[in-house]
């Protein structure tokens, strides 16, 4: 027996049903706010996420699906899609436009990580970036979308985790903190950790060893958000005004000054949203600002905004009612033939009632009653339709409503009025 790919699923029915369903709400959503989809390829090349994501992150470093393909290129399954779509923006001179591009996109990602529940090598996001503006209001805008995407999905309770990271003007001070913080502890740090102070000190506040986690939730720990009024006070004001406008507008945040999120491209707001049942190392959602990111990969200088959402780890902790209502919601009519002689007959009647509007699913081994309704009560039938010689001579139709048990012999002309009254 072939298996699949370690860390990568089949996702089957009627499960679909529910990633279909949560997709098309975010579509709904995302184009009620202005946003259009951008679909970028899987495949990018590797110098695309060694500039962009960085070099020194866990993901760069150590997760990535990168091979040489047939002409010697380098190429890389794209861990995130943040990249793919500054890479297009650069690509066709989307900046021309003169207008801030919304965009959405809905894909598979691939991190070589190790896998359990809810972390998967090949795994899906529902994402979203603004490219071109630069105003606390975009970044208001975009979380008042999120929270009405995860409201309509019947989330309630939640909030999301913010912070500032500021930019260049406050990085160094920064970094050169977080070393003096290191530098009389540096004994309890392990390989990788010593590998990320020196790379990229910012990185040590993804590390997952408990004894720096410890130390980096200590209270003598840098923050970054103290540094901004001194070294950055245009990014401490877009703070504030972020904070203000989410506030007016309901969104229920906390304020986190350790979180840097794992990419290397965030300047100013960051944020992450955690949910019940998936622990507490693995995020619902993440984003942030990345003013740098267009003009590092040779854009015109562009700010941008944007998250994304770990579809796989959003439907595991999906509210229930949403999941019921989705799967409940396909109860086909299914037609059953009782003998070969009657199927043309229920071709006939399926096309008819589908071109009314019905799902009709129809029984084709045509094995008599018995064989037909269990066929249709194992799918999840809601009416069942007995086809046999007579109904075929009468024009009648041998109607079984499978919830109720009751039976009924219906005109076919008749008929769609009698489905319409029971579905
Ligand atoms: P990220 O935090 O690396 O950010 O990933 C976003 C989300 O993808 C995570 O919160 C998580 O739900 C999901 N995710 C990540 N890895 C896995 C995995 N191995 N298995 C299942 N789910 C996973 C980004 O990717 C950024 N591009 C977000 C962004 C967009 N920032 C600005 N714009």
């Amino acid at each position: 027996m072939i298996t699949s790919v370690k860390g990568t699923r089949d996702l089957l029915p009627p499960d679909t049903r529910v990633w279909n369903r949560v997709e098309a709400v975010a579509r709904e959503v995302f184009a009620l706010y202005g946003f259009d989809e951008i679909r970028t390829p899987v495949l990018e090349s590797t110098e695309l996420f060694v500039r962009s994501v960085g070099e020194s992150t866990d993901i760069v470093h150590k997760e990535m699906y990168t091979f040489t393909d047939r002409g010697d290129r380098s190429v890389t399954l794209r861990p995130e899609n943040t990249a793919g779509v500054a890479r297009a923006y650069v690509e066709h001179a989307m900046a021309q436009a003169g207008r801030p591009w919304k965009l959405y996109y809905i894909g598979p990602q691939f991190r070589y990580e190790r896998p359990q529940k809810g972390r998967y090598r090949e795994f899906r996001q529902i994402g979203a970036e603004v490219l071109g503006a630069a105003d606390a209001a975009a970044d208001a805008e975009l979380l008042v979308m999120l929270f009405d995407f995860l409201l309509r999905l019947g989330f309630t309770g939640v909030s999301v985790s913010l912070n500032s990271v500021g930019t260049e003007a406050t990085r160094p001070a920064f970094v050169d903190a977080i070393r003096s913080f290191f530098s009389s502890n540096e004994k309890t740090l392990g390989d990788d950790d010593r590998r990320r102070l020196a790379e990229n000190p910012l990185r040590v506040l993804d590390s997952k060893d408990p004894a720096v986690r410890q130390l980096v939730a200590s209270p003598g720990f840098p923050k970054m958000v103290d540094l901004l009024p001194t070294l950055d006070p245009a990014s401490d004001a877009h703070y504030r005004e972020l904070k203000v406008l989410l506030v007016a507008s309901n969104v229920p945040f906390k304020e986190d000054p350790l979180l840097v999120r794992g990419l290397d491209y965030y300047t100013r707001t960051v944020f992450e949203m955690t949910a019940e049942g998936l622990g507490a190392q693995n995020a619902l959602l993440g984003g942030g600002r990345y003013d740098k990111l267009v003009s590092d990969l040779g854009g015109p200088k562009t700010p941008g905004i944007g998250f994304a959402i770990g579809e796989d780890r959003l439907i595991d902790v999906l509210p229930e009612a949403f999941r019921k209502v989705t799967i409940d919601d396909v109860r086909p009519v299914t037609l059953i033939p009782l003998d070969r002689n009657d199927v043309a007959d229920a071709l006939v009647l399926a096309k008819e009632l589908r071109g009314a509007g019905f799902a009709v699913d129809v029984v084709t081994a045509a094995k008599g009653p018995g064989y037909g309704l269990k066929v249709a009560e194992r799918s999840g039938a809601a009416v069942a339709i007995l086809l046999g010689q007579k109904e075929r001579e009468e024009r009648t139709a041998n109607l079984k409503d499978l919830a109720g048990r009751t039976q009924e012999v219906i005109p076919r002309a008749g008929l769609i009025e009698a489905l319409r009254a029971r579905l």
